[in-house]
């Protein structure tokens, strides 16, 4: 299915403020954001932006979510530390790759592989819902103004100065990823790479809820992974729940199997 408009109210905390104008301006031309009817159609919820000095919410009903690095922000910690990432191992970026990550999401991953691929490398994020595109392209453009890194430890501000830097590398695209590979010629990029949402939701979890009000939940087809396999030079690489016959059905073979761990990444090496 094509990417659809999504249409949104808006709030400006500090009406007066012309920043904050020119932020609700920036979201009004975003490919797919529309200016909702004052009144919801059929009394269904209309989301909210609200735009703060501190930075974008988008409200609905009781669930509140903003852009925020936070994993992203560890796992770059730990890498400096020397640890190893999992979704580095699986898709092996080493620095002047070109990524192609088909379900941008909030752009933790993608943020992750823009550091991974340094200065020389790039990354493309392809996300479905117009609001998730939107609001991670201005979390992503306004992400060094927002957080400043005096007083933090040593390893916390590198990781942020790390993400600052990678920041920038990350192209948003709001498009269906199977439209945009189509379009794409032969082995254009390095590694694509999906983590499409699961079929079974944990609604437990605080940190992924809100996420799935918006995100698009479509499964995986056969013919998406055979354009994902044209354009990718290394490797396509598949994030799934543990056990998940996704890999089968799509053709992955499980290379990141951790024991503890509630996901496997399945990779299909280009010839
Ligand atoms: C589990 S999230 C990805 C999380 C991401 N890896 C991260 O690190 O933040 C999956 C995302 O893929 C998007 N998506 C699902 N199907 C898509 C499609 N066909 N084209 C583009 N985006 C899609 C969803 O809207 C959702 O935002």
């Amino acid at each position: 299915m094509n990417a659809q408009p999504f249409p949104i109210r808006f709030k400006l905390t500090h009406p007066g403020d012309q920043s904050l104008h020119a932020k609700l301006e920036w979201f009004l031309h975003q490919p797919g954001i529309i200016l909702a009817a004052v009144e919801p159609l059929q009394g269904g919820t209309v989301s909210e932006l609200h735009i703060s000095r501190k930075g974008v919410i988008l409200l609905s009903g009781e669930e509140r979510l903003r852009f925020h690095p936070s994993m992203a922000l560890l796992r770059l910690m730990n890498l400096e530390r020397g640890q190893a990432d999992r979704f580095l191992g699986a898709t092996g970026l080493t620095p002047g790759d070109a990524l192609l990550d088909a379900t941008l999401g909030l752009g933790t991953d993608a943020l992750v592989a823009a550091f991974a691929v340094g200065p020389q490398g790039s990354v493309v994020g392809i996300e479905q819902a117009a609001i998730l595109a939107a609001l991670v392209k201005d979390g992503l453009a306004t992400l060094g103004a927002r957080h400043d890194v005096v007083g933090v430890s040593a390893a916390k501000a590198k990781a942020w100065v790390g993400l600052f830097e990678a920041a920038p590398r990350i192209q948003v695209c709001w498009e269906e990823h199977g439209e945009f590979l189509k379009n794409l010629g032969d082995q254009t990029f390095d590694v694509v790479y999906f983590d499409p949402m699961f079929r079974r939701t944990r609604t437990k979890s605080a940190s992924i809820r809100p996420l799935h009000a918006y995100a698009e939940h479509g499964e995986l087809t056969r013919e998406t992974i055979a354009a994902a396999c044209r354009v990718a030079r290394k490797r396509v690489v598949l994030k799934e729940r543990k056990g998940s016959r996704e890999f089968a059905r799509l053709g992955f073979e499980v290379v990141e199997s951790g024991r503890y761990s509630q996901v496997d990444y399945g990779v299909i090496e280009s010839d």
